[in-house]
């Protein structure tokens, strides 16, 4: 009898180790370990045999049951991972397949392109690029850039105020009036707190109006630049606007830069870029006015100066960590320039308007 169990040992074994899924396993603990199963069989048998035999086929039988139960348990959890290791395979989603029908791959929008271009061009002249808020204080968006009181900038026809939450009760300072901010200028005295001289920096961002017109949108977009360090002029600004004018609008472009007045810059001037359509001639090959620069030759781009002295009194001194910006000791320079105008003028856009519609037919163009 102990030879019977042996082989059976030894059979079970073979093909438990040979099952090659879960249910072939499960149709083998039926057969081998069943209630009708022959070794089962066997063990309730040992009761009937001789006393002197009974000790000896039971602890064989129980030890060949118990070994077989371990060999299926163990075989089970090997099937089933190679079961689950096949699912998985077989699933695999191969994401960097196109869809079916495939999408085009979408692009960036003409003003973000446009916008990076510009970094681009900083960045290579050893600029860094700032951010700033959105929703500004009066006296960053006007009082520290040096407007009078009464600049009509600040009207409420032409600045977005942003109204407290509780209308009734007033702002603790005319300072502290909130407005949607109306140029990336007041950047210029926040970068100059973050950091002390000599400083090159550029922050593009969004500006609000209340204009609207084909030209116009109550929002757009503005890069500020501001260069400070111990004697920059305005010799350095016009070259680093020449260096802009030939990346943006093409090599052979020249700058002329025109008096003006702003009053956080002195001297202040508006600067031209010649017309990359007429190369600066006014008109074109076959005599008719340049349609772009309406026969002037030039484009006007942005505005800029010498920051004017009083605009570095704004930056704090105190405490005595503060980066202070001695008017005695340093000088720079500015610029502003809407990033809407250098792509309208570099693609040929004839309404700002259509940047905002989101219609494809328009931003597949660029
Ligand atoms: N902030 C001016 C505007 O929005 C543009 C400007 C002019 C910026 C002169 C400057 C500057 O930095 O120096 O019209």
């Amino acid at each position: 009898m102990i030879d019977r169990v042996q082989a059976l040992r030894e059979e079970a074994g073979g093909a438990i180790a040979a099952a090659g899924s879960v249910e072939a396993l499960e149709e083998l603990r039926v057969r081998y370990l069943g209630r009708k199963a022959e070794l089962p069989q066997m063990l309730r048998a040992v009761a009937e045999l001789a006393p002197e035999q009974r000790g000896a086929v039971g602890k064989a039988a129980n030890e060949a049951r118990r070994a077989l139960e371990e060999q299926i348990q163990a075989r089970a959890g090997e099937l089933a991972g190679e079961e689950l290791q096949a699912r998985l395979q077989a699933d695999r989603v191969d994401v960097t397949l196109p869809g079916a029908p495939p999408q085009p791959i979408g692009r960036l929008h003409v003003l973000t392109s446009t916008r990076r271009e510009l970094e681009d061009v900083f960045l290579g002249l050893g600029f860094t690029v700032m951010e700033g808020p959105e929703v500004e204080t009066v006296h960053y968006n006007f009082d520290a850039l040096n407007h009078s009181p009464t600049h009509p900038a600040r009207a409420r026809t032409d600045t977005f105020y942003v109204v407290a939450e509780n209308p009734t009760r007033p702002a603790a300072s005319p300072q502290s009036e909130l407005v949607l901010r109306t140029h990336t200028s007041p950047m210029q005295v926040r970068a100059m707190e973050a950091h002390p001289p000599p400083l090159y920096v550029v922050i593009p961002g969004r500006v609000y109006r209340p204009d609207s017109d084909a030209t116009h949108t109550p929002q757009f977009h503005q890069i500020e630049g501001l260069a400070v360090d111990e004697d920059i002029t305005l010799g350095d600004l016009k070259g680093t606007l020449l260096v802009f004018a030939r990346e943006m609008f093409g090599e052979e472009r020249e700058v002329r830069l025109r008096p003006h007045f702003f009053p956080f810059t002195e001297p202040s001037v508006e600067v031209d870029v010649s017309c990359f359509h007429c190369s600066g001639r006014g008109f074109l090959a076959d005599g008719s006015r340049c349609y772009l620069c309406k026969g002037e030759g030039w484009l006007e781009v942005l505005g800029a100066g010498e920051v004017d002295p009083n605009v570095y009194e704004y930056v704090p001194t105190t405490p005595a960590n503060a980066p202070g910006y001695d008017p005695e000791k340093v000088q720079g320079f500015a610029f502003g320039m809407g990033v809407e105008r250098i792509a309208m003028l570099k693609h040929g856009i004839p309404d700002l308007r259509l940047c905002f519609e989101n219609d494809l037919r328009f931003l597949e163009q660029f």
